[in-house]
């Protein structure tokens, strides 16, 4: 069980793919933080057709908003792990520790340059040249699996 590694996502504004992950991090035992407001209610539709019933299982935290978040992560003693395609350092060359959060940015847009900066890690998944970006869900089962190996 990856009782202490988390997923966040930031502002998220797909509610299939945050089903999915939803889905994957029940699976996976891995708690998740939305930082909102999201692009959609958690009621949503798709969300719940992504997440079936696994989304009773997903250990879920909503935070209201971005500086919410910081302050209960910095309480928390959590690093924060950015995913991000304007990141240079491959994530399979990172050293993954307990209580690491992996923030993924939002599909329309990623995240903001203070958010950014805010990281303590900012990592990317290396694509083909012209590629501009893989989807949010998939790059959370990669980068999580990697961690997952890492650290058990
Ligand atoms: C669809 S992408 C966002 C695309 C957005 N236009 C941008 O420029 O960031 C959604 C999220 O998935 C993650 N992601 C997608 N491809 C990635 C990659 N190659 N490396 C790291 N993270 C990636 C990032 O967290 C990103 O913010």
């Amino acid at each position: 069980m990856n009782g202490r590694l988390r997923i966040a996502l930031y502002q998220p504004d797909i509610a299939g793919n945050t089903g999915t992950i939803l889905r994957l991090a029940a699976c996976l035992g891995l708690g998740v933080d939305i930082i909102e407001p999201a692009g959609f209610p958690l009621s949503d539709k798709a969300l719940k057709r992504a997440g079936m019933d696994y989304l009773e299982m997903a250990a879920l935290t909503r935070h209201l908003d971005w500086n919410t978040f910081e302050d209960w992560r910095k309480e928390d003693g959590r690093r924060l792990v950015l995913l991000s395609t304007r990141a240079t350092t491959p994530y399979t060359s990172f050293s993954f520790a307990d209580g690491d959060i992996l923030l993924f940015g939002r599909e329309s847009a990623g995240v903001p340059d203070p958010v950014h900066q805010a990281a303590d890690a900012r990592l990317t998944i290396p694509m083909q040249g012209t590629a501009r970006s893989i989807n949010v869900a998939l790059s959370v089962a990669m980068v999580a699996g990697e961690a997952i190996r890492q650290l058990e």
